[in-house]
């Protein structure tokens, strides 16, 4: 089983905003990603709703054939419930702050140990699979593990960061960090900056790599490539051997 394609639509709610209209229409356009070969589609409400509104989630449930994945932070009590309505397939805790332009660092998985672990379990109570938002750093993934998360997602903006000047250097932690979640029967996942630039890189270099939710890079490309193209050549950027 290779890596999965998660698309996150926020970019089309983000567009469709800014007119007020219906477009782009973001429920098509998720069905769209589906048909063009994405394996799963990934929204990130937020509190403010800015980007995707909490009714696009509940429309887009019923629509979507493939791993819906919704992301937040569950602190909110907003999207705590929301999740808990909606039942996704996963959901991915971030801890993000309200006003946040973009989810910024991983959990600190020591700290708020007992609050992820409460938190996992009634997710995973509700039948929805979990992955908490974590930096490359061993000890956030073993304080992942005793939260009893089902996932990681490898949280890869520095890698993306550091990719132009020294790519070795940027894979390094990831690589360390995926073989240790690997190890400990961790799911892993990733996401942030992940681009068709630096994908396959990261790609070939970590192990047990389940699924990586990309957005920016993707709707970015799809203007040049359109969207049926984007996501194939994001999908060939997946398989492990070229
Ligand atoms: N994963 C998480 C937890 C995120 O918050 C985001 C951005 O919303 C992404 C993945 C996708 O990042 P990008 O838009 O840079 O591909």
């Amino acid at each position: 089983m290779g890596t999965k394609l998660s698309v996150n639509i926020n970019k089309i709610a983000t567009l469709r905003n800014s007119r007020g209209g219906n477009t782009p229409d973001v429920l098509q356009v998720a069905m769209d990603c589906e048909r063009f070969g994405a394996q799963g589609i990934t929204v990130h409400p937020r509190p403010d709703e800015r980007h995707i509104r909490y009714k696009d989630v509940r429309e887009l449930k019923p629509l979507l054939t493939t791993e819906f994945n919704i992301e937040g932070n569950p602190r909110e009590k907003k999207f705590l419930d929301l999740v808990l309505e909606v039942k996704p397939a996963q959901v991915t805790l971030v801890p993000d702050v309200i006003g946040q332009v973009t989810s910024d660092h991983g959990w600190d998985t020591i700290t708020h140990g007992s609050y992820l672990k409460d938190t996992i379990s009634l997710f995973n109570d509700a039948g929805i699979r979990t992955s908490i938002f974590v930096d490359a750093d061993i000890k956030m993934i073993e304080g992942a593990k005793e939260t009893g998360t089902n996932r990681i997602e490898l949280y890869t903006e520095d890698y993306a960061r550091q990719y132009p000047a020294d790519r070795e250097k940027a894979v390094k932690p990831y690589s360390i960090a995926s073989k240790r979640a690997l190890e400990l029967g961790l799911g892993i996942n990733a996401g942030h900056d992940l681009s068709l630039e630096n994908l396959s890189y990261f790609v070939q270099h970590t192990v047990g790599l389940l699924e990586v939710s990309i957005g920016h890079a993707l709707i970015s490309d799809a203007l040049y490539f359109g969207l049926e193209n984007t996501i194939q050549l994001y999908l060939r950027s997946l398989k492990k051997v070229k």
